[in-house]
């Protein structure tokens, strides 16, 4: 009894302090009962052990997930190297609480919670009667007359333990990346043939490439030194096995002692196949190391053994290790972020559809890299020639992304770029060709950048993705699914840098382009002093609308200040103004695109059948100012309309005030014998300066304004003959006649609105009195304007706008 008691004391104490040795204690055999089970659960690292406790069978839970993997690791390392896991093509990852049972008839069978089989052994014919984890790390199934029914080490993974050889027909699969189980590219496999060889498969499929590494154990005509398997032996060497008996090895290296490290050998992610030692009886900070590794030099795999080790575009670089690491070019970045070793894409896009709207020195510069290749795929070879012909033909090649130079040899490569890498020795040059900038997304700007952004988001996107798909589509047909994976980027991306797509500059069209929008120039929209317009398509996405306007005067001037004020408009953004979407400048034509707007002109509006509401009025007024007060004070360039009347003020969806035809004058200008004779051409708007031999300023387009803000108010245009009362034909004169003798009603035609918001009306009168002074140093500022019609400032009582003409 006591002699007991004092053993129970002993052994609690043991357990106490050592659990480690206990947990190994209690697994003396490494046997596994059929019937015993494990449960994949957090924060219980439920496995069963080998006799020393160094392996470790059962569930171990991957990284940040509530996933587990049925595995085998080394029990005694802190990481818990894994060096087996359940089906290697698609690792059979179990939730939290799944089941792994060991069962006589399926041996090893693993079930969800719900009670779903997730795998099994497949044990072949014949009833288990025990499992075993021995110490090599290898799980047996057993029969009664303890002949193995299944086992790990001829279920291959991604490692190789000593002990463990691999037949013919029999491979190692690399995992996908580092943390992910899934099959992986790379294989190390032992042909029929003798040959052991490391090769990349073309996933989903099996398919092989032509070997990046190869023993070269294939038989001669005796066949006796033909490779029969590959073995990993006890003392830690790896070799083919050749028929006769001879051994040939992997690597002529010593190799470290089995006895005190662990060993294994492992194809790596990235394709490295490598021995790996550990101390067994470690203290402190130690880590897996490496004897040697396959092949010397990955980075230099040939170019028909598929991708490379790096994904398309990508570079690689091999480290000290051995091991590639890789980075894309500068211009572009990986397509999926958490994938270092994947497929790079373009920051931008290339084409040569797009090439055409604006001289590629202005898109795209060339950045050069030294000892960079990606060899094959050329679509040309120039020889001899020089490194700046080189560059210089790949800048000018649409169809050109890359270019090589090397020994007086210009290669151009095709799309998608494979093999990438760096290698010294090569002594060669890369022109990589990239958009300038900040990988902007050059997509022709669209109508209405302002208050309906959002709204027409989607539109945008639309057009933006199939102005792309055509350009990849025509020029890049390489493979399908490479250039629908691409696609499917790009319109994400375009998605987001719609900021970009708003700011970016206008676009050139063709003259036949937009002969084919117009369908001939067939619709007129109307009619202006600068040219007539008509309604066109654009034929991107579902068709955007525009007004194409033709002018109908030759700038004598050169073709920069043509661009310069076309540049000055495309400038412009602001709610109150239609905005330029492009031009053609092609010989004599010169075409302006702007965006089409639905609701005609400001003219239409107000002369038209219905009489528009006080309150539309008013905010078609507070628009005019507006546009007008950012074209004078707030662009970048100040400038003069010259020309404002109702016939060139449109109306957007939602019927607000949008001026048109602005800064055209100054383009108009350039040719000195037409300006005034044009400008002249609108009666009943134009300044008393025009006629006066005075400076044209800003004061000029108050005046006009003032002019339009009174056909507002009254809805009646400026001179109007059939009004039946000679006092009343000009509506200036009539109006302020009608303020003076304090009678405004009739100015609105007895309308309830308007008299009902009096305050406002004669506020606006006022104003409007103010605009047509004379006298421009009398008229205020447009902003003063904006202020006075909101009533910030306050109005003072006009003069007479024009004293001289009315008492003379
Ligand atoms: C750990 O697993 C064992 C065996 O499956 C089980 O008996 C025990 O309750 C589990 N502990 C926790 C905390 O889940
Ligand atoms: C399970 O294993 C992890 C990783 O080694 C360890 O951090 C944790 O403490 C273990 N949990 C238990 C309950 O043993
Ligand atoms: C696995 O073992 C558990 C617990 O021993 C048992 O409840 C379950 O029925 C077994 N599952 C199978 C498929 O044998
Ligand atoms: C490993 O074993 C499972 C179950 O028996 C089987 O489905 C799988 O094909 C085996 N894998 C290899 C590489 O032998
Ligand atoms: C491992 O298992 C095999 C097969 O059952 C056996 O032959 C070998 O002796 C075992 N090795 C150890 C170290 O237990
Ligand atoms: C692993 O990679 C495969 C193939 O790329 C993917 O389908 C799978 O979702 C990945 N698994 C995890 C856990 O990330
Ligand atoms: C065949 O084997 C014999 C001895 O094993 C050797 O002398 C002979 O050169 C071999 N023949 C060839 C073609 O390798
Ligand atoms: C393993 O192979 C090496 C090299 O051929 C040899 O020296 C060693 O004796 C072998 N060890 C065993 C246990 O067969
Ligand atoms: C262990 O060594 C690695 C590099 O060998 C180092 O990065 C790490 O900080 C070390 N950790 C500790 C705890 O010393
Ligand atoms: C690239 O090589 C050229 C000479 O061929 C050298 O002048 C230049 O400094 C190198 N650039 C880099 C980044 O190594
Ligand atoms: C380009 O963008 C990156 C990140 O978006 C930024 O760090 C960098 O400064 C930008 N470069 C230029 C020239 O704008
Ligand atoms: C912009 O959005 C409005 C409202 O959804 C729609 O009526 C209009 O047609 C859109 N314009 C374009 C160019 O898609």
């Amino acid at each position: 009894m006591e002699m007991a008691f004092t053993v129970r004391l002993l052994l609690l104490l043991v357990s106490s302090f050592f659990v480690v040795p206990i947990l190994v204690f209690s697994q003396t055999d490494g046997k596994v009962a059929v019937g015993a089970s494990l449960s994949a659960s957090a924060g219980n690292n439920s496995s069963w052990l080998s006799p020393s406790g160094d392996f470790a069978f059962g569930f171990q839970q991957l990284e940040n997930k509530d996933l587990f993997l049925l595995s085998i690791w080394y029990a005694k390392i802190p990481d818990r190297t894994i060096v087996w896991y359940a089906n290697g093509d698609t690792p059979a990852l179990a939730p939290q609480g799944s089941l792994v049972n060991l069962t006589a008839n399926d041996g090893i069978v693993l079930t969800s919670p719900q009670g779903e089989e997730l795998w099994k052994s497949e044990t072949s014919v014949g009833v288990v009667a025990f499992g075993v984890l021995n110490d090599t790390g290898n799980f047996v199934l057993e029969d009664g007359n303890s002949e193995s029914l299944w086992e790990t080490f001829k279920n291959l993974t991604h490692t190789m333990l000593p002990g463990q050889d691999i037949e013919k027909g029999g491979k190692l699969s690399s995992q996908q990346s580092e943390t992910n189980y899934s099959k992986g590219r790379f294989q190390l496999r032992m042909q029929d043939d003798g040959n052991l060889v490391l090769n990349t498969i073309n996933l989903p499929t099996d398919f092989a490439n032509p070997s990046y590494y190869a023993s070269k154990t294939t038989g001669d005509l005796n066949s006796s030194t033909a490779g029969t398997k590959l073995e990993f032996n006890s003392s830690g060497y790896v070799y083919v096995l050749r028929e006769n008996g001879e051994k040939f090895n992997l690597k002529e290296a010593e190799t470290v002692s089995a006895r005190s490290y662990y060993l294994r050998a492992t194809l790596n992610f990235d394709g490295v196949f490598a021995l790996y030692y550990y101390p067994k009886s470690s203290t402190g900070n130690v880590s897996w190391s490496v004897v040697w590794s396959l092949p010397d030099n990955i980075c230099s795999m040939g170019v028909d053994s598929g991708l490379g080790v790096c994904g398309y575009y990508g570079i690689c670089t091999l480290k000290d290790d051995n091991r590639p690491t890789c980075q894309c070019p500068t211009g572009y970045s990986l397509l999926d972020p958490n994938d270092p070793y994947g497929d790079c894409k373009p920051d931008f896009i290339q084409g040569c559809e797009e090439d055409e709207l604006s001289p590629t020195k202005d898109i795209y510069e060339v950045r050069v890299m030294n000892n960079t290749d990606w060899p094959s795929s050329d679509y040309m070879q120039l020889y001899p020639f020089t490194a700046d012909r080189c560059n210089e033909s790949c800048f000018a090649d649409c169809l050109c992304s890359v270019a090589i130079f090397r020994a007086e040899t210009c290669w151009k490569k095709k799309l998608p770029l494979s093999n990438g890498r760096v290698d010294i020795t090569l002594n060669s040059l890369a022109f990589i060709k990239v958009r300038k900038g900040n990988s902007t997304i050059q997509v022709p700007p669209l109508p209405s950048p302002g208050d309906k952004k959002r709204k027409n988001q989607t539109t945008l996107i639309r057009v933006g993705s199939a102005l792309l798909g055509t350009s990849i589509f025509a020029n890049f047909m390489l493979s399908a699914i490479v250039c629908l994976g691409f696609l499917l980027i790009y319109r994400n991306k375009r998605g987001k840098s719609n900021q970009h797509v708003l700011d970016s500059n206008l676009r050139s069209f063709s003259y036949e382009e937009l002969e084919e929008a117009t369908n001939g120039f067939k619709e007129e929209l109307g009619k202006g002093a600068f040219g007539v317009v008509y309604k066109g398509i654009l034929q991107i996405g579902s068709g955007v609308q525009v007004a194409v306007k033709k002018l109908n005067f030759v700038v004598q001037d050169s073709e920069k200040e043509f661009k310069t004020e076309l540049n000055i408009i495309g400038q412009t953004h602001h709610k109150n103004l239609v905005r330029l979407v492009g031009y053609c400048d092609e010989g004599q034509q010169r075409l302006l695109v702007y965006e089409f707007l639905s609701n005609g002109t400001l003219a239409s509006f107000l002369f038209g059948d219905k009489k528009p509401s006080w309150t539309q009025r008013i905010n078609v007024a507070f628009g005019v100012a507006k546009g007008l007060l950012y074209l004078h004070e707030e662009c970048s360039t100040q400038i003069i309309h010259c020309d404002i009347k109702p016939q060139n003020i449109l109306l957007d969806d939602y019927y607000n005030a949008r001026i048109a035809d602005f800064g055209l004058a100054k383009l108009l200008m350039m040719d000195q014998s037409q300006t005034h004779t044009a400008i002249r051409g609108t009666k009943g708007y134009v300044a008393p300066e025009w006629f006066r031999n005075m400076p044209i300023t800003t004061k000029v387009d108050v005046y006009s304004f003032g002019v339009v803000l009174l056909e507002v108010i009254c809805c009646r245009r400026s001179v109007d003959m059939e009004t039946g009362s000679y006092e009343s034909a000009i509506l200036t004169d009539w109006v302020y006649d009608c303020y003076i003798e304090g009678v405004l009603d009739a100015v609105v035609d007895y309308e309830v609105e308007p008299l009902q918001d009096k305050t406002k009306l004669e506020r606006f009168v006022m104003v409007a009195i103010w605009c047509i002074q004379e006298d421009p140093s009398l008229r205020p500022a447009m902003r003063t304007v904006v202020q006075m019609l909101e009533g910030v400032v306050e109005v003072h009582v006009p003069p007479c706008p024009s004293p001289y003409s009315r008492t003379g």
